[in-house]
């Protein structure tokens, strides 16, 4: 929930190398920010700390040169959002300073230990007592090491940062920087870190596209390891031993056009519009993949499609297309209620665990539950090297490119386009889930049209100042409404709330009145005289009905038009909701990236 970064340096680099690293990161969280560097002058080093709460300024303080640095953006968990309880946290010493990804579950009884023995927090943060809690260790160590050569060499220090991690219980992140050394140590459980090194440096983040620039080489850190970050490269270590460990670099395959707006105004709108080349690339490069997994669900006994949100709702719709291509039952739970449902997994069982960020602690939980019972585990996931990727048996990578937006958008098509071509193989008809989604691909490019968006752009005007909106749809398309009414309301704000259309009689009706925004989701199939009808009941009582639909009718006072794609349409219908999630939120004066109280991972319960 967190973006957290650092770098060791041979030589000077500017500080502020930090503060743009954390740019790239604030996906992952921008309720406030900060960084802590070794300022030297003249033969005196100190420790620099510039933290504060809000988003960081589109232009970088001028911090000037240093060899060590981290820095922290933040989604607040414990503590409000303010100055003292931005990250980074030092010790009472100010030779210590630390930044954190996740929570410390009990942070609340070494606190009181830690203030018993006379430390001085100045934050209501879970993170400072670590800073603390090392500071402790730290003097009660050197205590023992005469000479404090150890410290030197950095082992006292990683000896000490093991010491200190055994003692915070939950999933969480730390870079320590160590002033009297000029050492970084970084350590993890669950929550993501991953080492670059480059000509000018090591350096260490949650997340491998903040290293673009940076770091040639790459290596995704395990939770069995410890790293210490020095000028002269870094070393690893077996966490719970301490002995030394060798890292597995590959090479960083992400780059700066990877990362960039490209021309747009937003990730947002950049990734709608990547869509129909990332469902392209899905088709010519993971036919394979889709094969392989088709294989694993034709040999499971109950297979079980997890995810959370966006990555949910493409479960849900996987679960349409395993059932009407394939004449397969397979299930579809939310991931954070899965773990409630364990108890028929079986060896034989098939868990698919759906995940863009590979990181969301509830789709994490529900794969180590899938585990716990010797059930396969199977991922769809697009961050390569993330835990889910790490912890699955077989991974099909969606290679959508990074997703930088909160919202999620390639990543879902990308999804149902791997669950629809694994549902066309188990059916022996792969060449059909192929020719269908090239003509996805030309759907997707007919909705991204200037024609298409003026439509979309004139439903937003109209529903600008909405506070309600209701998306319905039925079979393959009722995920479509859930995930429509999602990307509305976590960028717009407006209550928008996706339903199945046959539930509008069952206690949703009553909820129109005059002027009600509904967007109808009517694809040319089985649904579509029950879908209408539901329209014409909503219409006849106020509503105001947008059609997204293949063809116009008469319950439509707004029809926009999409593709007749057959089995495909969940990936062309979703693309007006996307845009028109996007076109509101500006009209709103919203920022489409970073919605309020969201991050990009939920690496947190
Ligand atoms: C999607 O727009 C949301 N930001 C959110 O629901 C997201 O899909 C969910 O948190 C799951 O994330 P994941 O795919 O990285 O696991």
């Amino acid at each position: 929930m967190c973006g957290i970064f650092g770098f060791v340096a041979a030589n000077p680099l500017p500080a502020e190398l930090v503060v743009d690293a954390l740019r790239t990161l604030e996906y992952r969280g921008y309720d406030s920010w900060g960084i802590a560097y070794a300022f030297q002058r003249d033969r005196t080093t100190t420790l620099v700390v510039d933290k504060r709460a809000g988003r960081i300024p589109a232009a970088s303080p001028a911090y000037g040169s240093t060899t060590i640095a981290l820095g922290h953006t933040r989604w607040a968990t414990h503590g409000g959002v303010t100055d003292e309880n931005a990250h980074p946290h030092v010790d009472c010493t100010g030779t210590l300073a630390i930044v954190h990804n996740g929570i410390i579950e009990n942070y609340r009884v070494l606190r009181e230990m830690l203030e018993r023995k006379g430390h001085r927090f100045r934050s209501g943060t879970d993170s400072e007592v670590f800073a603390h809690l090392l500071e402790e260790i730290l003097t009660t160590s050197r205590s023992i090491e005469p000479n404090g050569f150890e410290l030197e060499s950095g082992h006292l220090l990683v000896q000490a940062v093991r010491q200190a991690f055994a003692h915070v219980r939950g999933l969480n992140a730390f870079i320590v920087l160590h002033l009297p050394s000029q050492q970084l140590v970084a350590v993890k459980s669950t929550s993501p870190l991953v080492i670059g090194i480059g000509p000018r440096g090591v350096f260490v983040s949650s997340d491998a596209v903040a290293l673009v620039g940076h770091a040639q080489r790459v290596h995704y850190v395990s939770d069995e390891e410890i790293v210490l970050l020095r000028q002269d490269g870094p070393l690893f270590f077996d966490r719970c031993t301490g002995t030394p460990s060798l890292p597995r670099w590959e090479p960083l395959t992400l780059r700066p056009a990877d990362t960039s707006l490209g021309g747009y105004p937003h990730y947002l709108i950049k990734e709608i519009h990547e869509q129909p080349r990332v469902i392209e690339r899905i088709i010519r490069n993971r036919l394979d993949g889709a094969r392989q997994l088709a294989d694993l669900i034709r040999q499971s006994y109950g297979t079980f499609l997890v995810g959370c949100g966006t990555a949910g709702y493409a479960a849900l719709c996987g679960s349409y297309l395993f059932s009407r291509i394939a004449r397969r039952h397979v299930n579809a739970v939310i991931a954070s209620e899965f773990k409630y449902q364990e108890h028929f997994l079986t060896d034989r069982s098939l868990v698919i665990a759906l995940t863009q960020s590979g990181e969301t602690v509830d789709v994490i939980e529900a794969v180590q539950a899938a585990k716990r019972r010797g059930a396969r585990v199977a991922a769809l996931v697009n961050v390569t090297g993330s835990t889910v990727d790490r912890l699955a048996d077989f991974t099909v990578p969606l290679s959508a490119g990074p997703e930088q937006s909160v919202l999620s958008t390639k990543a879902y098509t990308a999804k149902l386009a791997v669950l629809l071509l694994a549902a066309h193989i188990l059916n022996g008809s792969e060449h059909v889930g192929v020719d269908v989604l090239w003509r996805a691909v030309d759907g997707m490019e007919q909705a991204l049209a200037p024609q298409t968006l003026d439509r979309i752009r004139a439903v937003a005007d109209r529903l600008v100042d909405a506070e309600h909106c209701y998306v319905i749809g039925r079979g393959l398309s009722y995920p479509t409404a859930l995930e429509a009414a999602l990307k509305i309301k976590e960028v717009t704000y407006i209550h928008a709330e996706g339903f199945a259309g046959g539930e509008l009689k069952h206690g949703v009706i009553a909820l129109i009145e005059e002027g009600s925004p509904c967007i109808v989701v009517s694809p040319l199939d089985e649904t579509r005289a029950d879908i209408l009808s539901g329209a014409m009941e909503v219409r006849s009582r106020g509503a105001w009905v947008v059609g997204i639909s293949p063809e116009p009718d008469d319950a439509f006072h707004v029809h926009i038009p999409i593709a007749d794609v057959g089995d495909a349409s969940p990936l062309v219908a979703i693309v007006p909701a996307q845009l028109l999630a996007y076109e509101l939120a500006i009209r709103r004066g919203l920022d489409p990236d970073k919605p309020r109280n969201l991050a990009k991972s939920v690496t947190v319960k």
